[in-house]
């Protein structure tokens, strides 16, 4: 009715400048001082030890992973590695030589995840996994010796919650990143895929689970024996570390004997941590309307699939309220999900004086028509949002290595420590890393962070799942 629609009109007629107290207020809400960061720091490092105490309570979930030994370099044979976690799906074949020939071949293959199939059943997910499968290996020639000769082996990189219980089985808690496959949760995705690939006539066999963090620290690990840390930054975001069994209190069964310390890698699910965080209204309906309400907080403010539309949501409150991009807004900036991650990393990397890539953006990508100063008012939020994002992950990589530095009394900060980095976010936004480099320097100050290495590592996690399946395997390779 007019008589509603009437102050809106009035408040755009304030043209682009009206964004401004928005942005201001924005800037405030998301900002990460020193002091917040430390918060949050604090605030992982004790969620961890939570979770280390007992399942179920208000720490994170630190999924044990029953990875036990970590990559020597002396692993040999053919190996497969299957990797299903965010968009896309691989699948991998490793030729491993040993400590000489280290990593003598790989060949891969990537295919993008159809949509129907994260909103499907668990036998049609699993038998696409499997019929993918079958055609890698049948195109790399390895069917022949499939049918002849011994079971090949796989590492399976399953990037979602799954409660293991043992190296090869684990039963998956619950979906996150926008899958929501029915009938899954609660079962072991290893049998699901047992069975699919039974039914493709593969004679393969799983010999390791692992998440993607998991994998990505065996990967890194194999080259590098100061890696500690894992953490993905991608679709998702994810954190594991290796920990020294007798500080897990959860741990049932026989501890180790004195003197020998025995170690297992630990996934935190970090993803699912929420305290302290500095969340704005667009973050509150975001998460309400999000598939797992409530669920997933740190995951949604930091990582790859969400950071877009939190952007896009900001927009459009400034479209619907401001002339930032003239009298309404438009209509795609409305639709959920329309502004992705690496659209506004495409913006943010435009350094010419009239923002021309960030206009082509806002034009192909939500039809808005922007003037030069809405261009530079797009960019100062994607920037907030990001800064907020790359800040709150490096905090979270220094409560990580806070518990274990308390643990271990020094065994962490006073040497080289690594911290591999995997993930499309981290690999691909350079205002990203700084943010992150940045806070993490800022908490451990100048001294300390020269031993702290935030290392990428591009495609661990699937030698890293070749590896495991390796250092696991039941047959002679
Ligand atoms: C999600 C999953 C987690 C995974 C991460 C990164 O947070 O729950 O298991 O490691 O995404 O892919």
């Amino acid at each position: 009715p007019p008589g509603r629609r009437s102050p809106v009109v009035a408040v755009r007629s304030g043209g682009v400048a009206a964004a401004a107290p928005i942005l201001t207020q924005l800037r405030g809400k998301c900002a990460t001082p020193l002091p917040v960061l430390r918060r949050v720091a604090d605030a992982m490092a004790a969620d961890i030890r939570a979770g280390l105490a007992a399942d179920g309570g208000d720490g994170l979930p630190m999924i044990l992973s029953y990875v036990d030994t970590l990559p020597t370099g002396g692993e040999k044979g053919l190996f497969y590695a299957l990797d299903l976690g965010g968009t896309n799906f691989r699948v991998l074949r490793v030729q491993l030589g040993g400590k000489d020939g280290r990593v003598i071949d790989t060949e891969f293959q990537q295919v993008s995840i159809p949509q129907e199939l994260m909103f499907g059943t668990t036998e049609e997910l699993f038998d696409f996994i499997a019929s993918e499968l079958a055609r890698f290996v049948e195109k790399e020639g390895d069917r022949f010796q499939l049918r002849q000769e011994m079971k090949r082996e796989i590492g399976f990189t399953f990037s979602f919650p799954v409660k293991q219980t043992s190296v090869d089985s684990g039963i998956l808690i619950k979906w996150t990143k926008g899958f929501a496959v029915s009938g899954t949760a609660g079962r072991d995705v290893v049998a699901c895929l047992n069975e699919a690939m039974e039914r493709q006539g593969l004679n393969m066999h799983v010999t390791a689970l692992v998440n993607d963090t998991v994998a990505t620290l065996a990967g890194a690990r194999y080259w590098d024996d100061d890696v500690m840390v894992a953490v993905i930054l991608g679709t998702g975001t994810n954190a594991c570390y290796i920990e020294h069994t007798d500080v897990i209190p959860k741990l049932q069964g026989p501890k180790p004997s004195s003197g020998r310390m025995v170690l297992q890698i630990i996934n935190t699910e970090w993803g699912a941590f929420s305290n302290s965080l500095p969340l704005t209204e667009f973050d509150r309906d975001m998460d309400s309307a999000s598939i797992n309400p409530g669920e997933q907080i740190f995951e949604k403010t930091i990582s790859g699939m969400y950071l877009g539309e939190i952007v896009r949501r900001i927009l459009l409150k400034m479209a619907n309220t401001t002339a930032l991009f003239g009298v309404s807004a438009p209509e795609k900036l409305c639709t959920p999900f329309t502004l992705s991650t690496p659209n506004i990393c495409a913006m943010q990397q435009d350094e010419s004086d009239d923002l021309l890539t960030v206009g082509t953006i806002l034009n192909d990508v939500v039809g808005a028509q922007s003037s030069l100063s809405a261009r530079k008012t797009v960019v100062e939020v994607c920037d907030t949002i990001v800064e907020r994002a790359g800040r709150l992950a490096g905090a979270g990589v220094v409560g990580i290595l806070q518990k274990m530095e308390q643990d271990s009394k020094s065994l962490i900060f006073g040497k080289r420590t690594v911290v591999a980095m995997d993930g499309g976010l981290y690999g691909h936004y350079p205002q990203y890393r700084k943010y992150l480099q940045d806070a993490v320097t800022e908490l451990l100050g100048p001294e300390t962070s020269k031993n702290v290495v935030i290392d990428h590592t591009k495609d661990g996690s699937g030698i890293g799942a070749a590896l495991l399946a390796a250092a696991n395997s039941k047959y002679a390779n």
